[in-house]
């Protein structure tokens, strides 16, 4: 059960032990991802579950921010089809956020230690769209590094006062 304690500990985690993740557990972050909610439940996602080192090394080496991934023993891939969530209602970035959010969180109640990867560059999305085959139809959107932590970090909850605004800002 992922509860508050959870939620402060997530951290992004991108040092990893040279320890496969097991099947069970990918199957579980899978599962945790197509449970996020997503506009009008049309679940526009699909996903990319890399463990190739190969594979992941080259998308380390294309990322200037993604080198962990010459650790991670996984790489989940986050894409987004725009035809199931079309204009003007397209939400595929929020819930394809939703669903790697949900990836953060199992990958905690699991054991294991993950951090996104954004790909808001359109240098990074051509990069991964290459790496992982990605038809030209859908949109890779994030990608999630996973492996079981090798560097422990401190829970917080980054609460801020000054960025709450009652009733009206
Ligand atoms: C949209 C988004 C994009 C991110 N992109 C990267 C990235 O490319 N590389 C990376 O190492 N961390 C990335 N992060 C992780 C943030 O750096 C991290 O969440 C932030 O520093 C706060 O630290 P914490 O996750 O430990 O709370 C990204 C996070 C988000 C939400």
């Amino acid at each position: 059960m992922v509860g508050l304690q959870e939620i402060f500990a997530r951290r992004s985690i991108r040092k990893y032990a040279s320890k496969p993740v097991r099947d069970e557990d990918v199957k579980a972050l899978l599962e945790a991802a197509m449970a996020a909610p997503s506009g009008g439940n049309r679940k526009p996602w699909h996903f990319i579950v890399v463990r190739d080192r190969g594979t992941l090394n080259r998308l380390a080496d294309d990322h200037p921010y993604g080198k962990m991934l010459y650790e991670a023993p996984l790489c989940i891939a986050v894409c987004g089809d725009p035809a199931v969530s079309p204009p003007p209602r397209q939400f595929i970035a929020q819930d394809c956020s939703a669903a790697s959010m949900n990836i953060l969180h199992a990958a905690v109640a699991l054991g294991l230690g993950a951090v996104w990867i954004g790909l808001a560059h359109p240098d990074r999305v051509k990069g991964a769209r290459e790496i992982l085959g990605i038809p030209g139809d859908i949109v890779p959107q994030n990608l999630v590094a996973v492996g079981y932590p090798a560097e422990v970090k401190e829970p917080r909850t980054q609460y801020d006062e000054t960025r709450i605004h009652h009733e009206r800002w």
